[in-house]
């Protein structure tokens, strides 16, 4: 029977992890969902209620505690933590449709609600699975009140970054700059004691476009999984594995990697292989990293379709963290392209990688991302169709083209103009390259 329960848990956290990233409706969550069901159904019919507890962090059933799971588990343990749920119960008559639901409703529920989610499960008719507290409802209580008070005065640049992916959970916009300067301070605490962090030193000291690249796109993958809503535990890990993914460029040659013209093959290919050596290299830090740098350092160039590199002699569908990382990847180096090719606008990014959707990017997330980050992204220098120009404030998530634009000029037209509500005439006509014609209006970015 604890076979066939551990069994049902791993399938239970990849349908969790598929919903995170997939719509209700989506396929690949439809498949898990139904084989985790598959698997409870069998249980229930030998043993009613199932019940599962968590205790101190780690998930029991009867006096089973799957600590030797925990790393596999940890998504949903920490999605049932972030919730207040201490205990589910599982009983007969389940319909497949109800454990679903109850997996959707889950990721939905609000942390801070007020609601009992029980409560809310009978309401949306989940009838056969109870989700709650051990605890008594005044200790929970009092437990939100110490959640809500405030980060102590000392916190440590490590601690600071944990309040600043938890506040990407409650408001819309990335505040790219805080969190570029406290992830470049938690690296030099890092790499000056833990010896997996002297792998991003040398790379700062060997080539600094990549380490800045590194830190870019760790940070726009922890802004899109907090915006997707993954846990700030996942949100973390998939942020650290991001700041690994090139780490195998350290074993390229300078010269190849900085070549402007054309790669010749076996340059082509040695380029190529910084999946496999990151990958190689990160398996001696699991103990610390733990597996998903891996992961993500060999799959980061495997497309949506099944091409890209390493070639495989197999066809693998790549880890949701790699698609993330993927586009988080892509985005980055055009973006980075643009501060010395001037005519290569956001929307020009935008164009050139929704193309690719379904070819190189899964196709729901690359829509998301740009919900999300919007077409010309907060911070962006934009002259407008009335002559204005302004600083992309905020995007908007209902229409991507359509931002909050803060007018700098001139000074009749200063003020905040949500684009949507605005005359369809005026509209962002263009991106102003902050290292040429937009520099004078660095300081009001
Ligand atoms: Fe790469
Ligand atoms: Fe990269």
């Amino acid at each position: 029977m604890k076979d066939r329960i551990q069994h049902f848990l791993l399938d239970f956290v990849m349908a969790v992890q598929a919903r995170k990233v997939y719509s209700a409706e989506h396929p690949q969550f439809i498949q898990h969902g139904h084989e985790a069901f598959q698997q409870l159904d069998g249980l229930l019919q030998e043993s009613s209620p199932l019940i599962f507890g968590l205790i101190e962090g780690e998930l029991a059933w009867e006096n089973e505690v799957f600590i030797d799971l925990s790393r596999r588990i940890r998504s949903i343990l920490s999605v049932l933590q972030d919730r207040g749920i201490e205990r589910l119960v599982f009983r007969t008559g389940l319909k497949e449709a109800e454990l679903i639901l109850f997996i959707s409703l889950l990721l939905e529920f609000q942390t801070k609600s007020q609601i009992d989610f029980s409560d809310h499960l009978k309401s949306r008719g989940v009838h056969h699975i109870e989700a709650g507290r051990l605890r008594a409802p005044v200790e929970a209580a009092a437990g939100f009140e110490s959640e809500e008070s405030s980060p102590p005065a000392s916190e440590s640049a490590v601690d600071r970054i944990m309040h600043l992916i938890q506040s990407l959970h409650t408001e819309s916009t990335l505040d790219t700059l805080e969190l570029l300067s406290r992830l470049k301070q938690f690296l030099q605490v890092y790499s000056g004691t833990r010896v997996e962090f002297l792998d991003l030193a040398d790379v700062r000291q060997k080539d600094a476009v990549t380490y800045i690249h590194l830190l870019n796109v760790s940070i726009l993958a922890m802004f899109f999984t907090s915006r997707l809503g993954y846990s700030t535990e996942d949100v973390r890990d998939i942020g650290t594995a991001a700041l690994f993914h090139d780490i195998g460029k350290i074993h390229v040659d300078g010269e190849i990697l900085s070549k402007s013209t054309r790669l010749e093959e076996n340059e082509f290919f040695k380029i190529q292989h910084h999946t496999v050596l990151g990958a190689h290299r990160l398996l001696k830090h699991t103990q610390t990293l733990g597996i998903l740098p891996v992961i993500i350092a060999y799959e980061h160039h495997l497309r949506y379709d099944r091409t890209g590199y390493p070639r495989l002699s197999f066809s693998v569908l790549p880890h949701p963290a790699s698609h993330i990382v993927t586009i988080c990847d892509v985005y980055d180096a055009l973006a980075q392209r643009r501060s010395y090719k001037k005519d290569y606008s956001p929307k020009r990014i935008y164009e050139v990688m929704i193309a690719e959707k379904g070819r190189h990017f899964e196709p729901e997330l690359i829509e998301r991302f740009f919900q999300f980050l919007g077409v010309w992204p907060k911070g962006t220098i934009v002259s407008l169709t009335d002559g204005s120009v302004g600083i992309v404030r905020e995007a908007d998530d209902l229409d991507i083209f359509r931002p909050h634009v803060e007018i700098i000029a001139p000074e009749d037209k200063k003020g905040l103009i949500r684009l949507r509500e605005a005359p369809p005439q005026l509209a962002v006509e263009r991106a102003l390259n902050p290292y040429a014609e937009g520099r004078d209006y660095l300081p009001f970015l």
